[in-house]
């Protein structure tokens, strides 16, 4: 049997480059997705810490984009995204943690939190997997790249955690008291 530089048969190899592609274009629909509802977030969060955190992962987000394109090249693939019903998912969750909450309350920013920290982490368990498959594959230069969006996501996970225990479960707390 013919073997790549995978160690794999031919036939492995390309169904697992197909997977990968796919994934690609799954997680470019999220990124391109959270452009959109970002600033949706940023405008319906209380806490300024809050506020600029979603609005610098908005930048950052609009990296990931950039980045995935670049996948897209590097493959000599069209850029094209396919429906990530998991991130649509859990934006919607999102929304209507805003629709059911009070304008300006601490109750609504750490829903906002639960929304961004889900989204972290459906991103972080992603891009892990896609670093490793493209190691796999030998696409060293794409799992560098996909592996500095993995740290943005991380980085942003941590962020609105120390948020949430810093400023907003102290003052959600207090607001339970008062009413
Ligand atoms: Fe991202
Ligand atoms: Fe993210």
């Amino acid at each position: 049997m013919t073997q790549t530089k995978t160690g794999k048969d031919p036939e492995t190899s390309s169904r697992l480059e197909e997977f990968f592609l796919d994934e690609i274009k799954d997680i470019y629909w999220a990124e391109k997705h959270l452009v959109k509802i970002l600033p949706k977030m940023r405008k319906a969060a209380s806490s300024e810490q809050l506020k600029s955190a979603f609005g610098e992962h908005l930048e950052t987000t609009k990296e990931h984009v950039t980045r995935l394109e670049k996948v897209f090249d590097i493959l000599g693939e069209k850029a094209e995204s396919k429906k990530c019903d998991a991130i649509a998912g859990i934006t919607k969750e999102g929304e209507s943690i805003i629709e059911e909450t009070e304008k300006g309350s601490a109750t609504r920013d750490v829903g906002l939190i639960f929304a961004g920290q889900k989204v972290e982490h459906y991103e972080i368990s992603t891009y892990g997997g896609l670093v490793q498959l493209a190691r796999t594959l030998g696409h060293k230069d794409i799992s560098i790249v996909l592996e500095s969006t993995l740290k943005d996501e991380k980085k942003a996970d941590e962020l609105l955690t120390s948020i949430a225990e810093k400023h907003i479960n102290y003052e959600a707390a207090t607001e339970m008291q008062e009413n």
